[in-house]
């Protein structure tokens, strides 16, 4: 049995990853960090099985993932924990850099310090933001660099770190270059999930209106669950190599929203430009949402631009080659389409949300009773 330790295991593609790895016959080791509420929503279906454990440990502190290394003894390490969120690292440049840059850097040395560098094999969650203002379209692995925010500019030390190991130590430590990838365990501050999320509680009347930033950014958008796969693939070659993952199919933010309210019974229609754009319904096509909100009509204004929603600096023309990819690792780019990945995304936030509305309800009705003095 194989034995994985994976750094950021509650995140999107930490879960992703567990389940796929705990369905290989791997033995699984996560690090957990410490927080006041124990929020471990992706993960929860896992704890309490046989081979899946956790640990506490942290990307700022050596001596944590020294101890975890030395313990666990992983063959296979992957290294997915980051300060993820491209605007939040314009705010937190710093704690950025310690978990996505110096913390690369702490993993490869507690592999060292534990005497395992030439036996355990490393994946770094490298990403397409390197490229950043890109200097070619399609990007492959051979385009230069050009970090645009300081979480790339953290990514790019990752990036080079591990390359740096493999040739100076002989280490296996490998970089994925991942191009954007979602799913309905996304989180909820990145623009695909915000969306879906909107879409349905707009279809559903619990709320008015969303506000997005960029609507003509363009990004490669896969389906986190797919991507998951190549991060083992990579560790499963001869030679240690970095891959561009990536479906080689572009789309705006626009058109996400649009196909995402499409899934939930709205077609849109954008007019205006920049700050003025707006989201208007043209028309309801589910006859079942004029019961869900009985509110919405044709005309409507339910999304507008917030300049919030801007960053300093923007990357905005995302579009991978996964030539390499599909060569080596017999990756499948079309495995799930754009259409399906939105399909999936609305189709599960609008059965949250319509649990959640069912939830709420309950506690209205039962809050009313307790008031009546009918339960006590
Ligand atoms: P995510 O959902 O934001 O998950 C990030 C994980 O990192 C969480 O488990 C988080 O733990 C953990 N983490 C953050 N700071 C930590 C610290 N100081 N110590 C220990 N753990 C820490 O991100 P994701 O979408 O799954 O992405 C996984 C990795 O791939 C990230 O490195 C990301 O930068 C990279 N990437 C993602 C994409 C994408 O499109 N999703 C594309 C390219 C590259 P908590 O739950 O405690 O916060
Ligand atoms: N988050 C967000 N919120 N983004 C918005 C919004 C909004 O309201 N409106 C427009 N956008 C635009 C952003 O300006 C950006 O150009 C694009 O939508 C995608 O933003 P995010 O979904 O936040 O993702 P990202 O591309 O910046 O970063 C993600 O993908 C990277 C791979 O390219 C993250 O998962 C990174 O960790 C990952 O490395």
């Amino acid at each position: 049995m194989k034995t994985a330790l994976i750094t950021g295991v509650t995140g999107q593609d930490g879960s992703y990853l567990s389940e796929f790895l705990l369905d290989k016959g791997y033995d699984v080791h996560g690090i957990i960090r410490r927080s006041s509420v124990d929020f471990r929503e992706r993960i929860a279906h896992l704890e309490g099985l046989p081979h899946f454990h956790l640990h506490y440990a942290d990307m700022g502190d050596s001596m944590s993932l020294v101890k975890v290394v030395g313990k666990v003894r992983p063959d296979e390490i992957y290294n997915l924990a980051a300060q993820s969120h491209v605007q939040v690292s314009f705010d937190s440049p710093e704690f950025t850099a310690d978990v996505d840059a110096t913390g690369v850097l702490r993993v490869l040395e507690a592999v060292r310090a534990s005497g395992l560098e030439q036996t355990c094999r490393i994946y770094q969650a490298s990403t397409s933001e390197l490229y950043g203002k890109v200097e070619e379209v399609p990007q492959n692995e051979n385009t230069p660099f050009h970090p645009y925010s300081p979480y790339a500019v953290a990514k790019l030390y990752g990036f080079w770190i591990i390359k740096e190991y493999r040739e100076a130590y002989n280490m296996f430590c490998c970089s994925g270059i991942l191009f954007n990838h979602e799913s309905e365990r996304r989180g909820e501050t990145f623009v695909t999930r915000k969306i879906t999320l909107a879409a349905a509680r707009i279809a559903q009347g619990l709320q008015d209106c969303l506000y997005l930033g960029n609507l003509s950014s363009l990004r490669d958008w896969g389906y986190a669950k797919d991507y998951v796969e190549c991060m083992w693939l990579i560790l499963q070659q001869e030679k240690p190599e970095d891959f561009v993952i990536a479906t080689g199919v572009q789309h705006s933010v626009r058109e996400f929203a649009y196909y995402a309210f499409k899934h939930a019974g709205i077609e849109l229609e954008f007019q205006g430009e920049g700050l003025d754009e707006v989201g208007i319904v043209k028309s309801i096509e589910n006859s079942q949402l004029s019961t869900l909100n009985s509110q919405l009509k044709e005309g409507d204004v339910v999304l507008r631009v917030s300049p919030d929603f801007y960053r300093p600096t923007d990357v905005v023309n995302l579009w991978g080659d996964p030539t390499k990819a599909k060569a080596k690792l017999g990756w499948n780019p079309s495995k799930t389409s754009f259409e399906q990945l939105v399909q999936i995304m609305v189709e599960h936030d609008m059965a949250k949300i319509a649990a959640e509305g069912a939830a709420a309800k309950v506690r209205m009705n039962l809050a009313e009773y307790l008031e009546k003095g009918i339960v006590k």
